[in-house]
């Protein structure tokens, strides 16, 4: 009785957290939905993904349901002093269910294999080449191909957005670029391994100091994918996201033809005024060019996101996509005080005056 009464104050616990649980999955966008591939590599691993689930799912019904079965029709009956007939061995039984599984095994296992030989195949000739360098705690992309090289002749390079064409391959060089972080021994450490994660367009690929992992992947439809790293990798792992946008023909290369030029030298005065503080340093000594470049300045660090085009609208989020770039007040309070707004975040403080993140806002924001 005693436990009886335990379970009925205990189900609406049960229930709330189901309810949580479920609330999860709510959002009609579900821009993380692993179920709803949106190119071929993805696509691939979900039809692969449901004929596995349902045989898993069989195996469940009749394991669980043998044992339900039997703790019920065996159980323990008060009125009962005797032993069940107790059985030992039962060849057909024992031979049954050892060959059953590996048949099953063996049937799985024929499309997992081809498949794994599948996506190991390296991406087709015309394929988009771009590696990606997972930063503590932010993703950088850089353009790798001769015909992607700006006019101060660098490659294009984006942070936290990958910009690709849509209905094209793109192979991907998956590199943790903590070691490009100069400086003292402890700077190593920054290097950790990460695990590159867009859930519509491919499934994981690990990240590994040292090492270069391959990955190919292509949308199919124009579209923000969003992605995520899925490797513990510090403090600030789960706000280490980033975003695919897909841009149809005409599109990209009006994106291309302007990512391939310089950083425009703003007119406006605040803006001016914020760019002198980037370049030439803050009032505290701060130098913001320690870390980051901006495309035909003098500012050229790879250390930190690249600021090229921040405000390019296909820039939508920065420091790690926490923020849309939209948001102005964000990005003031990032400025006013980064390791607080993003906890552990490499970005220093450089006990900026409102006057000054007033004026560098209005200079990032002129960087179209
Ligand atoms: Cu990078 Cu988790």
């Amino acid at each position: 009785m005693k436990s009886k009464a335990r379970w009925t104050r205990s189900w609406p616990l049960a229930l709330v957290l189901a309810a949580l649980a479920l609330s999860a999955c709510s959002d009609p966008n579900l821009p993380q939905n692993t179920f709803a591939p949106a190119g071929p590599v993805a696509r691939k691993q979900a039809d692969l993904f449901w004929p596995v689930f349902w045989v898993a799912v069989g195996v469940f019904l009749v394991v669980e349901g043998g044992i339900v079965w039997m703790a019920i029709r065996f159980r323990h009956r008060r009125d009962r002093d005797r032993f069940p007939a107790q059985i030992h061995g039962n060849s057909r039984l024992e031979v049954g269910w050892t060959i059953l599984p590996a048949v099953v095994i063996a049937v799985i296992m024929v499309p997992t294999v081809s498949l794994i030989w599948d996506l190991a195949r390296p991406a087709g000739a015309g394929a988009l080449n771009v590696t990606a360098e997972g930063h503590q705690w932010w993703w950088g992309f850089r353009y790798t191909d001769e015909d992607m090289r700006t006019s101060y002749d660098q490659p294009i390079v984006t942070a936290d957005v990958l910009v690709i064409p849509v209905g094209r391959d793109v192979s991907l060089s998956l590199e943790s670029a903590g070691g490009l972080i100069g400086g003292g021994p402890e700077q190593a450490d920054y290097a950790v391994i990460h695990s590159f994660w867009v859930p519509r367009l491919a499934g994981k690929q690990d990240v590994v100091p040292g090492r270069t992992n391959r990955l190919v992947l292509r949308a199919d439809e124009p579209g923000t994918y969003w992605g995520q790293c899925a490797e513990f990798c510090g403090l600030q792992h789960a706000q280490m996201r980033f975003r695919v946008v897909a841009l149809p023909q005409a599109e990209w290369e009006r994106w291309v033809a302007n990512q391939k030029r310089p950083a425009v030298t703003p007119t406006d005065p605040e803006a001016r005024r914020g760019m002198d503080l980037f370049l030439n340093g803050v009032s505290g000594g701060g130098q913001c060019i320690a870390c980051h470049a901006v495309g035909g300045t003098e500012a050229a660090s790879p250390a930190g996101p690249n600021l090229t085009h921040f405000a390019d609208p296909t820039h939508e989020c920065f420091a790690g996509c926490i923020w849309e770039t939209s948001d102005r007040a964000a990005l003031e309070e990032w400025l006013r005080n980064p390791t607080q707004a993003k906890l552990g975040s490499k970005m220093p403080d450089y006990n900026l005056t409102e006057d000054e993140i007033d004026a560098l806002v209005a200079y990032l924001y002129s960087l179209t």
